[in-house]
């Protein structure tokens, strides 16, 4: 029997790699404190809000500045990053995503996007997603930052279904842990030592098969 579901998508690093663009603008405002910022540190800001970001950024510089400054140096980040997002275009969606998408237009699953992110909309206007899906929550709805699940747990509302009917698609660790607060499926994007708290894990989108979702919807 056909099971009701709905999906919930992250947007950075799950739909668009913009996960990039992000680290650089936070790598660059780093260096520009006089630290440096690796990868690996990278993956402590992914999924978090812009806010929490920079506290995360200045707590691995341990650096403490003016609330003036702080909002400063965010409205610049912004500024960098906006500056890479203005140029993109359907190029940058992910390998999968439309194929994913397809397969759930074509089985009348209906998906939202559950994002930290304030330029969310932008983005999928960039890339030429945004009427596809049936709502889209971000950064702009949400009071709490991933982990918190607010931002999926409002996505379930607009897709009008319970918690444990939802999947969340996740590429970052707080993503993930929101999502199984929650009590949704969660499915993670990436390495899966990383991800290691997801109930399924893929190394990227194009990896997700028909098989696995038809498994998942039956
Ligand atoms: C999340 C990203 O999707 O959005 C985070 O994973 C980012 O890295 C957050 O900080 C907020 O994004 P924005 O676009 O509002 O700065
Ligand atoms: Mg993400």
């Amino acid at each position: 029997m056909k099971k009701e579901i709905g999906f919930i998508f992250d947007l950075d690093g799950v739909i668009v790699d913009t996960a990039k663009y992000h680290y650089l603008a936070w790598r660059n405002l780093a260096n520009s404190l006089d630290f440096d910022f690796s990868e690996e540190q990278n993956e402590q800001l992914k999924g978090v809000s812009r806010v929490k970001s920079l506290e995360i950024l200045l707590e691995i510089g341990k650096i403490k500045l003016s609330e003036e400054k702080k909002e400063t140096l965010l409205i610049e980040k912004n500024k960098e990053y906006l500056e890479y997002v203005y140029k993109m275009t359907s190029d940058e969606i992910l390998p999968g995503v439309n194929q994913l998408l397809t397969f759930l237009e074509i089985n009348n699953i209906k998906f939202v996007l559950g994002s930290a992110s304030k330029n969310a909309q932008l983005i999928l206007k960039k890339v030429g997603l945004l009427e596809r899906f049936t709502a889209i929550v971000d950064g702009n709805d949400v009071s709490k930052a991933k982990p918190n699940p607010e931002v999926f747990l409002i996505g379930a509302k607009k897709l009008n279904m319970n918690a444990e009917n939802c999947v969340v698609v996740e590429d970052a660790i707080a993503g993930v842990q929101a999502a199984n607060t929650a009590n949704m499926v969660s499915i993670g994007i990436g390495d899966e030592n990383v991800l290691s708290e997801a109930d399924y894990n893929f190394n990227d989108m194009a990896a997700i098969t028909t098989d696995f979702l038809k498994n998942l919807i039956n």
